[in-house]
């Protein structure tokens, strides 16, 4: 667990990655992730999303971390095969991870009901590896219904020393379970950033807040080594939801 063999793995791990990053060339969704990190497709509501909103009815499970997840969603409502199977997020996910790599984790099929309480609202990156998450929204996301802020850009000091500090605790003492529990009592604050560190790093960098907003149909696809996190609910509606599609490539 020294710092060397985590740096030599991080080495190994980030430099395919590393050029894809700094790449110039690509096409234009390819290129705006590789510089801010997240990439915004404005949708509009389909059929089919409709399809996959009454196949999981009734399915939620229970309340983890301020989600509930449905799992194996493609198998539950067949509908969402469609965004699973989607070339096009596939492709431009390929192409960031440079090949070969795309793969999709056992919770990539879920979906989040988030109500109340949202899980993360600290700043923080989800892994020190390079990861990608895709979100299909499945209802209107706005200011009020927690939509998730991501730091443009903060995805690209690879080996600044303030990432790598970070990185070297998330390597130490970052342990989950396959249920997703925190084996250990430092992982769930792994990764996460104080906010007069974020207010430091923000002015030093000029990074911008984006808010991930927007109707039904919206993918978001984000570098989960980027900084970002959850904000509460802004409303009084009982009723407030934030319903999406996930899927996680490495
Ligand atoms: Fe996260």
């Amino acid at each position: 667990m020294s710092f060397i063999e985590f740096f030599k793995q991080k080495l190994v791990i980030n430099w395919r990655y590393y050029k894809s990053i700094y790449s110039p060339f690509g096409e234009s969704e390819l290129r705006e992730l590789r510089k801010h990190g997240v990439v915004i497709r404005k949708g509009i509501a389909q059929d089919w999303m409709n399809r996959v909103l009454n196949e999981l009815k009734g399915l939620e499970g229970p309340m983890q971390l301020g989600s509930q997840n449905i799992y194996e969603v493609r198998e539950k409502a067949p509908s969402s095969k469609r965004f699973f199977e989607d070339k096009s997020i596939t492709q431009l996910v390929e192409a960031y991870l440079d090949g070969g790599r795309s793969y999709r984790k056992r919770f990539s099929k879920r979906i989040a009901l988030v109500s109340g309480l949202e899980g993360i609202q600290l700043y923080h990156f989800d892994d020190w590896k390079p990861r990608v998450k895709v979100f299909l929204y499945l209802s209107e996301v706005t200011s009020k219904n927690a939509p998730m802020i991501y730091l443009k850009g903060s995805h690209r000091s690879k080996f600044a020393w303030w990432r790598m500090q970070k990185e070297y605790q998330y390597f130490r003492y970052f342990r989950i379970d396959d249920d997703y529990n925190y084996l250990t009592p430092e992982a769930k604050d792994c990764g996460c950033f104080l906010l007069p560190d974020i207010t430091d790093l923000k002015a030093r960098h000029g990074w911008e807040e984006v808010e991930c907003v927007g109707p039904m149909g919206t993918v978001i696809v984000f570098d989960t080594t980027g900084l970002h996190r959850g904000q509460p609910f802004n409303t009084q509606d009982p009723n407030a939801t934030r319903l999406l599609l996930e899927n996680s490539f490495k």
